[in-house]
């Protein structure tokens, strides 16, 4: 298994163009299961987690092709031949499930594997499960699978979420667009990969009001067409690379980089001392060397400040200071991260869903290992600024949602590798 080997000391200067978002990828392509003309998504980001995404799809009778080295994914349902997602491919990502709604809303019935647990939680499909009930489908759980199914299709209605679920969000609204009549989704997620959806899916011909507010109005329609949609920009790894020269200190312009994809973000990041600019090609992170001040923060559904943020902003915060508090509300096991990071020299309580950081002048590099996704990119984060070697081993779960870390910080000058495993 490939480890990243980073050399920590070297400050940062240059710029970063940051990819299309994974999360909004992942449920752009199920949506190519919506109609029988093609769907072309541009700015995909190259990542396993869409290889994952393409293997169901096609698993499913859809084509899938990646071009233009992999930014640019072609794809046509219109050979669709199985409503089947089998554990083996499901098990590896939670995404999985958004294939659900639009098998539901085009062939009536659809047979998916519960994920199952991942490593950060228990993240059960309740919400999803009772939001399509509202639609009249009726759902049974056999082996491990939902078998949903409807008589003579989905049909609109009040669909209320008892929490925003970002998945159960996406998945009601691809459904909603071929249910007969309109579908009401009420306390809706408001995630910009959502209304990147709602974007993509209006380009296909669906009728969509409200998206980004937590009440989303769909009309359903007979049939949706083909289109050309360009993937937002993942303010996830937006975010962790306007980390980078707050750790290391520098200067790193984000190509792509929007203030409203990140606002709650950025409020902490000013808050602490950091100086963030807008400009016309993205979003500039300067650092003059001095230490941050020590923040609290609490995840939240957005516009509240991500989870997915949490573990690269407790990296940075180990360096901070003061003390910082830092609460994690969205998911019960998301602290993976911090004795990895007291491994390195942190000073952080863990009490529940509570880490309370004690910011330290100094890290010193240590092997670590990488438990998730967004764990192992802040272990590459505080390894910018330790003293020494940071070796972080197990880095698949990286490749699952940072396209080529070590290229893109090494091009702005981090001391950076890939050790290949065997
Ligand atoms: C999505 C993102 C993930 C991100 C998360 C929160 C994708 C592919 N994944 O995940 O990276 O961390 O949003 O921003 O876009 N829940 C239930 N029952 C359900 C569904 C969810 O109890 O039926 C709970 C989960 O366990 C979790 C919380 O709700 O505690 C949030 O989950 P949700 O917003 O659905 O996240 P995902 O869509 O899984």
């Amino acid at each position: 298994m490939d480890s990243i080997l980073v050399t920590g000391g070297k400050p940062l200067r240059g710029e970063i163009a940051i990819a299309g978002a994974k999360n909004a990828a992942l449920t752009l392509m199920p949506a190519t299961l919506l109609s029988d003309e093609p769907l072309t998504l541009t700015n995909t980001p190259r990542l396993s987690d869409i290889k994952t995404m393409t293997a169901l799809l096609q698993s499913l009778g859809a084509e899938v092709s990646a071009l233009a080295d992999g930014k640019v994914m072609a794809m046509s349902s219109h050979g669709l031949n199985s409503t089947r997602a089998d554990y083996e491919i499901v098990r590896k990502m939670r995404a999985s499930n958004l294939v659900l709604g639009p098998l539901l809303a085009r062939e009536g019935h659809a047979i998916v594997s519960l994920p199952g647990g991942c490593a950060i939680g228990a993240r059960p499909m309740d919400i999803h499960i009772a939001a399509f009930e509202a639609m009249g489908a009726t759902i049974d759980l056999k082996d491990g699978y939902l078998h949903a199914t409807t008589q003579g299709g989905l049909k609109g209605g009040v669909v209320k979420l008892r929490f925003a679920s970002v998945g159960a969000t996406e998945n009601v609204l691809m459904a909603a667009t071929l249910a007969k009549g309109t579908t009401i989704i009420e306390n809706a997620a408001r995630e910009p990969e959502i209304v990147d959806l709602a974007t993509c899916l209006r380009a296909m011909g669906a009728q969509i009001e409200g998206d980004g507010t937590s009440r989303i109005e769909i009309q359903g329609v007979d049939r949706l067409h083909g289109a050309t949609h360009p993937v937002v920009t993942d303010r996830i790894e937006l975010g962790t690379y306007m980390l980078a020269p707050v750790i290391a200190g520098g200067e790193v312009e984000c190509l792509g980089g929007k203030l409203s994809l990140v606002e709650s973000f950025v409020e902490k990041l000013t808050e602490a001392g950091i100086t963030v600019e807008e400009t016309d090609r993205g979003l500039k992170v300067r650092c003059d060397g001095g230490r941050p001040k020590a923040v609290n923060v609490t995840t939240e559904p957005f516009p509240g400040f991500p989870t997915d943020l949490q573990a690269q902003m407790m990296a940075m915060l180990c360096f901070a200071e003061g003390t910082s508090v830092l609460e994690e509300k969205i998911f019960e096991n998301r602290f993976m991260h911090a004795p990895e990071l007291i491994r390195m020299g942190a000073k952080i309580d863990v009490h529940g869903g509570t880490a309370t950081v004690h910011g330290v002048e100094k890290m010193k590099g240590a092997p670590v290992m990488a438990t998730d996704l967004r764990a192992s990119v802040s272990l590459i984060l505080a390894g910018l600024a330790a003293e020494g070697e940071t070796q972080v081993n197990r880095v698949y779960h990286l490749d699952r949602g940072y396209e080529h870390v070590e290229e893109k910080l090494g091009a702005v000058g981090a001391q950076i590798e890939r050790i290949k495993g065997q």
